[in-house]
């Protein structure tokens, strides 16, 4: 009755938008025509559909500035029917649960999902088959926005599919998290780890320990072009941490989205800025300040009941604020230097029973993984928590090299693939000399779009480490680490459009991988990425102005 036109059946709008979807969906198949999104067009949902739908009316209505009310009947009005048959039953991390199917109609679109994170995802995927125009975040198409036919079958092969934002060694104002939440579910990634305290700040507000942000989340300034090259300082304090209800937001905002954030508390190593606060936590008794320069530092927690206390009340604060049901304990890069020289902590380990001081951060992540299971929750943490044995039920992220994930699922731990020759986004994106200045390395997006991030064998019980069922890989993580990615700006330039490699590599089979390579949707999607004023790296490369030296920081923007 409210349709006047099947404006269909006019061809003078009917846009070619390609359908280019980056991750690839596990199957599409494309019909002619066309579902207008026009004045009269309305979303059709209730109960565990609703908030999809609400989603999807946000995205619709900003790309048309049509209304797309969400009812419960379309009373006869072309509708995108939004079904999703029950609350979620598969806690993460569980692919079923993100199960959709979307069929694109010339009269109706229907959303299909058994829980409401597959419906989510589909929201994700209907944004992708809109004009990259239509993702501004306001309306500026002046032409008919449609969908195009078809339909989509679509599950991911992996479970967690993750990006680590390092907020400690440059603070990421808050903004930048929901913006990289926002991208992530573009991307229909699901996971946000946050890397929350390191020597050079700690970001995380805990009311016992209030020096904490008072004093370890501010430093006095920061080593100026590459830390090995030993350029200097620049002088200028720099700082910032997230509140309780920072963090509760953030929170908030990733679950609307399916996204989960998992936080990450870096211990026993990594914690000048713990120690600057609280230098009674350390084996030395000085002071030293929160790390200006980067790299491994030989502070590292005293293996005390007073370090231990510190801990589960940094975890306390960290269970009340992050629903993941994993926690991140860190676990890398913790000398023993430290322990080997202190008197009291070679009696403490003699005490516990352990051969040697080498044996402490083991005991340290038993702890940690003893209390936050009496939350609920389980550990995870960087693969070093493997030397000297961890808990059964610890999650190891694989980070210095892929071969470790074969050992950890061998010797029956369940595994996140991290490993930096595959997916660090903070190494160099090619060896050209126009690269801004990164940390190290060279990881060309060529290279994410070809990595299977399964061990070949994940059964091979190497070391005869194996007494028990091997773990499985839970799935795939990118990292952003920000020594020398100080601002969002240049977070995004690391970032993109590498990380649209990574979300295939978590999402696509390897099939479809081979079959039709990321590279080849890539100009489609850089258009989504400039409609939401995303800073990537231009594929072809940086523009020769930058500067790839070691002296300041050069500014790198796309543009
Ligand atoms: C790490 O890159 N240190 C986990």
């Amino acid at each position: 009755m409210l349709q006047l036109y099947n404006w269909s059946r006019f061809p003078w709008y009917r846009q070619s938008v390609p359908v280019e979807l980056i991750p690839l969906p596990l199957s599409v198949s494309e019909r002619q025509g066309s579902f207008l999104l026009g004045p009269t067009t309305v979303i059709v949902a209730t109960g565990p559909a609703l908030a999809s739908a609400w989603l999807l009316h946000d995205v619709l209505h900003t790309a048309t500035g049509h209304a797309m009310p969400v009812v419960p009947d379309a009373a006869g009005a072309p509708a995108i029917t939004v079904l999703v048959d029950g609350e979620t039953t598969d806690a993460f991390p569980s692919t079923a649960a993100e199960r959709y199917h979307l069929a694109i109609n010339e009269d109706h679109v229907t959303i299909h999902a058994a829980q409401p994170a597959g419906a989510t995802r589909a929201v994700q995927t209907v944004r992708q088959l809109l004009p990259a125009d239509a993702l501004r975040a306001a309306p500026v198409l002046t032409e008919p926005v449609t969908l195009p036919c078809l339909t989509i079958d679509d599950e991911p092969r992996f479970a967690w599919r993750g990006l680590m934002l390092d907020v400690a060694r440059h603070f990421q104002p808050k903004e930048f998290l929901l913006r990289l939440i926002d991208l992530a579910a573009l991307h229909r990634l699901n996971v946000l780890h946050l890397h929350l305290t390191d020597d050079q700040g700690w970001r995380l507000e805990v009311p016992s320990w209030p020096k904490l942000t008072q004093i370890g989340a501010w430093r006095s300034e920061t080593v100026l072009g590459h830390a090995r090259d030993q350029l200097g300082f620049d002088g200028t304090p720099h700082g910032g941490y997230y509140t309780i209800a920072d963090l509760k937001e953030v929170v908030a905002y990733a679950r609307a989205r399916h996204i989960t954030v998992v936080p990450e508390v870096d211990l026993p190593g990594h914690v000048r800025s713990a120690l600057a606060a609280y230098p009674e936590l350390g084996n030395t008794g000085t002071t030293q300040p929160v790390a200006t320069t980067f790299g491994v530092f030989e502070q590292i927690l005293a293996p005390t009941d007073e370090a231990l206390r510190f801990a589960r009340d940094v975890f306390d604060v960290v269970v009340d604020i992050f629903d993941s049901p994993f926690i991140h304990i860190g676990g890398d890069e913790c000398p023993r230097t430290e322990w080997q020289q202190s008197a009291a902590a070679r009696a403490r380990a003699d005490e516990l029973g352990l051969p040697g001081v080498e044996f402490l951060q083991s005991w340290f992540t038993a702890q940690f993984a003893q209390h936050l299971r009496q939350h609920g929750r389980r550990v995870i943490g960087w693969d070093e928590i493997l030397d000297g044995g961890a808990p059964d039920d610890a999650v190891i992220s694989v980070w210095r090299e892929f071969g470790i994930a074969a050992k950890a699922l061998a010797a029956g731990h369940d595994v996140i693939v991290a490993p930096q020759e595959a997916v660090y986004l903070d190494f160099y994106a090619s060896p050209g000399p126009a690269e801004p200045l990164h940390i190290h390395g060279n990881l060309p997006l060529e290279t994410i779009a070809e990595f299977d991030p399964v061990p070949a064998s994940p059964d091979d019980r190497t070391d005869g480490a194996g007494h028990r069922a091997p773990g499985a890989v839970l799935g795939v993580q990118a990292q952003l680490w920000t020594e020398y990615l100080p601002t969002p700006r240049e977070v995004e330039y690391a970032a993109f459009p590498r990380l649209a490699a990574v979300a295939e590599m978590a999402w696509a089979s390897m099939d479809n991988r081979r079959a039709q390579p990321v590279t080849e949707r890539l100009t489609t999607h850089l258009t989504r990425l400039d409609a939401l004023g995303v800073n990537y790296r231009p594929p072809a490369g940086p523009h020769p102005w930058q500067s790839g030296g070691t002296g300041a920081r050069a500014r790198f923007d796309h543009r």
